[in-house]
């Protein structure tokens, strides 16, 4: 039996990951989400699988969150704000929480041997994956989501400050999109846009599940094993909000209610 852990269930990468790792019943899953009804609302059928444990509240509360991470073997980081909005911290939040959990079980029990971290990211905040790529559009890319990755960063090197002690891994895809699962394969040199939610939930289960120490504190992307996932028609119009957050914050929030 393997157990993981969810953190942020009731998202697109974090019910994917729910999803495929519900399909093994031999699997025990603790989820920690905000809302239990929306979880359930979203996916009925983990309301009656007892390999499912939830944990309910708010990420700020340490004790619940060691509770949630305590004997797994991974735990998978995907809260997130896929909103380009001001001040947005619930990556470093989210990771400075996990960090403070792993040290309540390690000062219980030294002998305890502490899951690997895999944590969302993105190709945007790691310039090798750029390779080729004009330099304005990576910016323009990087402008459109700036709050969202400068937290991813911030998350990223207040994570590899604990190297000592903590093993982790960064998930850096390029665009995603909800589609069916097509099949991937793990790269440190490439990404591909776009690849489907399910194909990073399976790509993040694959990195949790290798035995050995191989994409510990490395940048992991994925690539279509045979041909890639649908296009995303929002994209440009997610694009281009994310460019007025970026550039006229005050204008963006004092519109945001009105923007679809
Ligand atoms: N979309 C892309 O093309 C793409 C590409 C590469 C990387 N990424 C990365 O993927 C991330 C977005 O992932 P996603 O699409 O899965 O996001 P999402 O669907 O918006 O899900 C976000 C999850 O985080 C939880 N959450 C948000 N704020 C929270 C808070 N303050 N406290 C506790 N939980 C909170 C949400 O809970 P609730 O349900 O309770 O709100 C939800 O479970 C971004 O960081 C982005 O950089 C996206």
């Amino acid at each position: 039996m393997s157990s993981y852990a969810i953190l942020g269930a009731t998202g697109n990468v974090g019910s994917s990951l729910l999803q495929l790792l519900s399909k093994n019943s031999t699997n025990e899953i603790h989820v920690f989400v905000r809302s239990r009804s929306k979880l359930f609302n979203l996916l009925p059928a983990v309301k009656d699988q007892s390999n499912v444990i939830v944990y309910e509240g708010q990420i700020q509360d340490v004790d619940l969150i060691a509770k949630c991470i305590h004997n797994t073997k991974a735990v998978f980081q995907a809260t997130a704000l896929s909103e380009n909005v001001p001040g947005c911290s619930i990556a470093t939040d989210t990771i400075k929480v996990v960090v403070e959990a792993l040290r309540i079980l390690r000062s219980q029990d030294d002998k305890e041997k502490l899951p690997k971290l895999v944590v969302l990211s993105s190709a945007s905040v790691t310039d090798k994956f750029w390779k080729g790529v004009p330099r304005f559009v990576h910016r323009t890319i990087y402008n459109a989501n700036c709050y969202i990755y400068d937290d991813l960063r911030e998350a990223e090197k207040y994570l590899r400050d604990q190297q000592d002690w903590i093993a982790a891994t960064f998930m850096k895809p390029g665009g995603l999109v909800s589609d069916v699962e097509r099949g991937h394969e793990l790269s440190l040199d490439e990404c591909h846009t776009f690849m489907s939610f399910l194909d990073l939930a399976a790509a993040m289960i694959e990195v949790a599940d290798t035995g050995d120490d191989r994409w510990d504190m490395k940048d992991v992307s994925l690539v279509p094993q045979t041909v890639g996932a649908r296009f995303e028609y929002m994209a440009p119009y997610v694009l281009g909000k994310g460019l007025v957050a970026c550039f006229f914050p005050q204008l963006y929030m004092s519109l945001r209610a009105w923007i679809p």
